[in-house]
């Protein structure tokens, strides 16, 4: 699969990203010790802490309606390393949603779920998938395709997290949301050794296939067919 190549580059857009936004963060804690500018900078070090605590219902919610969904992708799923990798990661994403409620009570805060639209978004995106495909290998490509969306859309949110927590000094957040980050770029890992051991050879073994009782129907049946 060439998405894992794609994640490598948005990884480093990512990485980049993330990079000026600390850099820029930073810029705000350094303005903090300028007397004139100590005013401003700590409203925006709050607004910063808000932003923080406002992405952490987000991801909540998101982990949440994953473990919702991860049950049905497995249900659709024929490739026993593909079942195997799916019920992997549920139990690893109930672990998260355990984790961030760790993170909630470091916070002094209530753990509360805020409706992630970006994870609706792609979880309805899965489910299309799995109506239009027929099962077997193709849609066990498609949901490898939607279950690395998923895992890349992490991998940002924890990355983006981790760079928050960090800079607002929450270190014993920064080990725990560290700990989600690394899990969700192994279960991105285990996607695509998935897909380039298994589905996708015996997805292309069954296009050719198709395409030798496709030759064979037309010399049968007299026709000529060009095969591309
Ligand atoms: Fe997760």
């Amino acid at each position: 699969m060439k998405s894992n190549e794609t994640a490598q580059q948005n990884g480093a857009l990512k990485g980049n990203t993330n990079a000026k936004s600390v850099k820029q963060i930073q810029t705000i804690k350094k303005s903090a010790s300028n007397n004139s500018d100590a005013k401003n900078s700590s409203n925006e070090v709050q607004g910063l802490r808000g932003l923080f605590e406002d992405s952490l219902k987000d991801i909540y919610w998101a982990e949440k309606a994953l473990v919702k969904a991860l049950p049905k992708m497995t249900k659709n799923a024929t490739s026993k390393e593909l079942i195997t990798a799916l019920q992997d990661h549920l139990s690893v994403t109930i672990g998260q949603v355990k984790r961030l409620e760790e993170v909630f009570e470091l916070l002094g805060k209530t753990a509360r779920a805020k409706k992630c639209d970006a994870m609706e978004g792609l979880i309805k995106e899965a489910e299309g998938i799995m109506e239009e495909c027929e099962e077997g290998v193709v849609r066990d490509a498609g949901i490898i395709m939607a279950g690395q969306k998923v895992e890349h859309y992490e991998i940002a949110t924890y990355g983006t997290l981790c760079a928050f927590a960090k800079i607002l000094g929450e270190h014993e957040i920064v080990s725990l949301l560290e700990e989600s980050l690394t899990e969700e770029k192994e279960a991105d890992g285990k996607l695509t050794e998935v897909a380039e051991t298994s589905i996708n050879i015996q997805a292309a073994e069954g296009d050719a296939e198709d395409d030798m009782e496709t030759m064979e129907d037309g010399r049968n049946s007299g026709r000529t067919k060009k095969l591309m």
